[in-house]
């Protein structure tokens, strides 16, 4: 089957490249795609906020699925204007996107079906005095949420209550435009994250091996937060006994939310957890593959990837297109030093990308006159695998050290957590 794939991030690249070692695909498009995914696929520019011309290109080329990577298309509905033109997408409806899109809907939609997450309530510029009065009655930390997407900075944890009082008017004032006009306000919880993809088809789903992502842009966990700085999977802390919990604690339920308010959910189900004492709780969900799990994820997926995500876009989940492996994977991002703020691009990048064991996928770089260039914030995710993590992190960080660009950063420890319970 022909595939087109919607994106232009190290995760596009990873699901490209995934998808073209698949016994079912025949052709991968991508649209925009990036100059990592141009050795793997044909990068097409379709306008992808023009849900008629990707149903065109669709029609036009014999698409049988569609695969959407970021976020915002699928806020924007593109599933359902694909879905109506009779075409297969892995991604979830308009409706269904809410569950990222507005963490307003995501908090009421798992207090509805008992979903364990944090305490919180909701205000809007309506109740800002309210949402005062409830911030003083709280215990510090506090953590104050915009409603809407703000690629992940429209988040605060504070210790500190002036912080907290001047981070909502920050926020009603309209720091993120129309997304932090509602605000979340929540309890603090404490553990370790981890973050797990479930593939589902409106109603039965499989999930992949659990990953833990690395927000901080600096060592130990520190300074600001990014789009992710590594990730590696699996996850020593996610325990069959943990992930049996998230299975019937949180997915089951919210595959059955979803189906009871009509709006079966199709695609991949971003599980942000928060696991403390054995017990998982949401942090957040997403309604895509994330970024960078999903490099260290499929690096070490194992199966008909295809032949996985056509068979939930049509609802009928093959559950046997993915064989079980014990695969270790770490992904490092190279990052251009100053980001997550200012920094610099358009430097030229040096040294071996590949090697036997190790794959390294484009985030943000470009092609000019023949040279790779630095072109973002998250520049390459350089990803080892091997059959322990260790062996992983030692390969990744080996390639990492020959690869070269002026203001070259990534942080020391991506994957030491995962020895914290060993
Ligand atoms: P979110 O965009 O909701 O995932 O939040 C971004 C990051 O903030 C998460 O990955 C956590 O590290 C942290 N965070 C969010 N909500 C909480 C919470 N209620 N308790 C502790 N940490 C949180
Ligand atoms: N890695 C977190 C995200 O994709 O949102």
């Amino acid at each position: 089957m022909n595939i087109l794939v919607i994106g232009s991030g190290g995760r596009e690249h990873a699901i490209v490249r995934v998808l073209s070692s698949s016994k079912s695909a025949t052709k991968i498009f991508c649209s925009p795609g990036n100059p990592g995914i141009a050795t793997l696929a044909e990068c097409v520019s379709i306008n992808n906020n023009n849900f008629n011309d990707v149903s065109e290109f669709c029609l036009s080329n014999d698409i049988s699925l569609v695969v959407v990577g970021p976020e915002q298309p699928i806020a924007n509905g593109i599933a359902d204007a694909v879905r109506e033109k009779q075409i297969n997408v892995f991604a979830p409806s308009l409706y269904a996107s809410q569950l990222e899109a507005s963490k307003a809907f995501a908090k009421n939609f798992m207090q509805r079906y008992n979903i364990p997450t944090a305490k919180y309530a909701v205000f809007d510029s309506t109740t800002e005095h309210q949402a005062e009065e409830y911030v003083i009655t709280m215990q510090l930390p506090i953590v104050i949420k915009a409603d809407g997407l703000a690629a992940g900075k429209g988040v605060v944890i504070t210790e500190n209550m002036d912080e907290a009082i001047a981070t909502l008017k920050e926020f009603f004032n309209g720091a993120f435009g129309e997304a932090s006009k509602k605000v979340v306000i929540e309890e603090f919880m404490q553990g370790e994250e981890a973050s797990i993809f479930a593939i589902c088809d409106g109603s039965n789903y499989i999930t992949l091996s659990p990953a833990q992502d690395h927000k901080r842009i600096g060592d130990g966990d520190t300074g600001k937060n990014t789009g992710g700085m590594g990730a590696y999977t699996p996850v020593p802390i996610v325990t069959d006994a943990i992930l049996q919990k998230v299975r019937i604690e949180i997915i089951e339920p919210t595959l059955a939310g979803m189906q009871a308010e009509g709006h079966p959910y199709i695609g991949c189900l971003y599980v942000g957890l928060m696991i403390d004492n054995g017990t998982p709780r949401v942090v957040e969900f997403n309604v895509r593959f994330g970024d960078p799990e999903t490099q260290a994820v499929l690096s070490a997926f194992n199966g008909d990837f295809a032949h996985l995500l056509y068979t939930a876009a049509i609802g009928q989940l093959d559950k046997t297109a993915v064989v079980n492996s014990n695969i270790a994977a770490c992904c490092v991002i190279l990052a251009s030093d100053g980001y997550p703020d200012k920094y610099k691009t358009d430097f030229e990048i040096t040294g071996e990308l590949n090697s036997e064991h190790c794959y390294t996928y484009h985030s943000g770089t470009k092609l000019a006159n023949g040279k790779l260039l630095t072109a973002g914030g998250r520049v390459l995710g350089v990803t080892a695998v091997a059959d322990t993590i260790e062996d992983a992190i030692a390969l990744a960080y080996k390639q990492a050290n020959g690869i070269s660009f002026d203001n070259k950063y990534c942080r020391s420890d991506i994957g030491q957590k995962s020895k914290k319970t060993h």
